[in-house]
């Protein structure tokens, strides 16, 4: 195709980007990129400059770029029927087997999968079961939900509420009053610095517990968390963080949901985050690594308790009044049939686990060394490090000096790698196609300590 010299113009005059600087973008301030194709880590721009991408897209391409298995599949299906709706029980063949497939691959206590489009509504239809869920048991008061700060789980109106980020909540009114949120179980940047891990998972709890008392048990719905923090810091919880919580919400009769949207499908190593950290989730909710972002695709996947009474609703209600138009459509649920076949052939899940773990280990070696790098940490294949101005004394950065931007932006520029500034702190995150190779991994590794030493010496 002959290039379109225009589209640079026709980008700033039309497009409405998301998280992107508005007025910036429009007055053709900042860069924009047009991406072209991609095949493997690689992506191409219309420029034909070949970038090495860490961080699959938005955590999302985990099969790799340019998988013909799973193009061809969603050819077919859009051939075969493009379009068909799931409502008043129809399905498809490709909607039915995914099902199977995610259920066959979920925790035991999982049920039954509720298809949406993205990771933010599947959140959102998790929130209403949940509210349906205590209106059919009789406790109308049992609503609110606790997230974590840093937490992210979207951003429609709960669930950008969910989100604990400040970006997401400035000037948009939120969050809603049904959300609150406690502690976020990120050990390095704990208040107390004399703590040790064990101390802080203690005090995690009792934060929790603490603000459940304040509120009144008879109050709080469920509990959201992801397994490892992403978009707020990629931060792996301290060990013990997960069975000191769950105990505490045990005992207050509250939901857990795992928002496994990054982790769900093999990111650590696990098929699902749960899995790795013993999470017993009521609700599961998954999106980008199942289709690895091929066509657009989510789900909830609700346990048999959480069943069990939306069953019970329906009988004394009614079909549910919950459903998109594109729930379970069928071009989605082919990619996810021939991804999750892909990610079994490939052995993709064991690759992310071990690359992953080689990618965490020559990273903290090359950069823990460095007088600003404080932390290096991952799981599975999600990484980052974190940039402090002292270390001895946990002195962060001025967020205005945008350390972390800064090096993202010179590990693109100088060795055309892409790593995501992470947006809250100078936290530059990793989470590369689980197709990634050593080599991949070294290259990723050697230009993140060239870009640190070239904005921070
Ligand atoms: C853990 C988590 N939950 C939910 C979402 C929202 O997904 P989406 O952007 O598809 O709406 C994201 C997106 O990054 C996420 O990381």
């Amino acid at each position: 195709m002959l290039k379109n010299d225009r589209l640079d113009q026709w980008d700033r005059e039309n497009f409405f980007h998301p998280s992107t600087h508005l007025a910036q973008h429009a007055r053709g301030d900042s860069p924009n990129r047009v991406i072209k194709t991609a095949s493997g880590v690689f992506i191409e721009d219309r420029d034909g400059n070949r970038l090495l991408d860490a961080f699959a897209g938005l955590y999302c391409v985990n099969a790799g770029y340019g998988r013909q298995e799973i193009a061809e599949a969603i050819a077919e299906q859009a051939r075969e029927l493009a379009y068909y709706h799931s409502y008043v029980g129809h399905g498809t063949e490709a909607s039915i087997t995914l099902a199977k497939m995610i259920l066959d691959r979920a925790p035991a206590n999982m049920s039954k999968v509720y298809f949406g489009l993205g990771g933010s509504d599947a959140n959102e239809t998790n929130v209403k079961l949940i509210w349906y869920y205590n209106n059919i048991l009789g406790r109308p008061e049992k609503k609110k939900i606790i997230s974590r700060w840093r937490g992210y789980h979207g951003s429609g109106l709960v669930t950008g509420s969910l989100t604990g980020l400040e970006l997401f909540h400035k000037k948009f009114d939120l969050p809603v009053e049904q959300v609150i949120h406690t502690e976020a179980p990120y050990y390095y940047r704990r208040a107390d610095l004399d703590q040790s891990e064990e101390q802080f998972v203690a005090h995690c709890a009792a934060e929790l517990e603490a603000l459940i008392e304040h509120e009144g048990a008879d109050t709080i719905a469920a509990f959201i968390g992801e397994p490892v923090l992403g978009t707020g810091g990629i931060v792996p919880p301290p060990v013990g963080y997960w069975q000191a919580i769950q105990a505490v919400l045990k005992k207050h009769d509250i939901l857990l949901v795992a928002d496994e949207v990054v982790t769900g499908f093999g990111r650590l190593g696990t098929m699902f985050g749960s899995d790795h950290y013993g999470i017993e989730a009521d609700i599961i909710t998954i999106a980008k690594g199942l289709t690895s972002a091929y066509a657009p695709l989510s789900g909830s996947i609700v346990s048999g308790k959480v069943w069990k009474v939306l069953e019970q609703g329906a009988d004394e209600n009614g079909p549910i009044g919950h459903g998109w138009t594109y729930s379970a459509h069928p071009i989605g649920a082919a990619a996810g049939v021939a991804n999750l076949k892909l990610i079994d052939a490939l052995n993709l899940v064991s690759n992310a686990g071990e690359t992953g773990a080689y990618l965490n280990a020559t990273m903290a070696e090359a950069l823990m060394g460095h007088a600003h790098v404080g932390e290096v940490r991952g799981e599975g294949m999600l990484c980052a490090v974190e940039f402090v101005k002292d270390k001895d004394s946990r002195t962060f950065f001025d967020a205005a000096e945008k350390i972390g931007p800064q090096i993202s932006a010179k590990l693109l520029e100088q060795d055309k790698v892409i790593a995501r500034a992470m947006p809250q702190g100078d936290i530059l995150g990793f989470a590369p196609p689980f197709c990634l190779t050593r080599a991949e991994a070294d290259q990723v590794v050697d230009a993140t300590l060239r870009a640190v030493k070239a904005v921070l010496g």
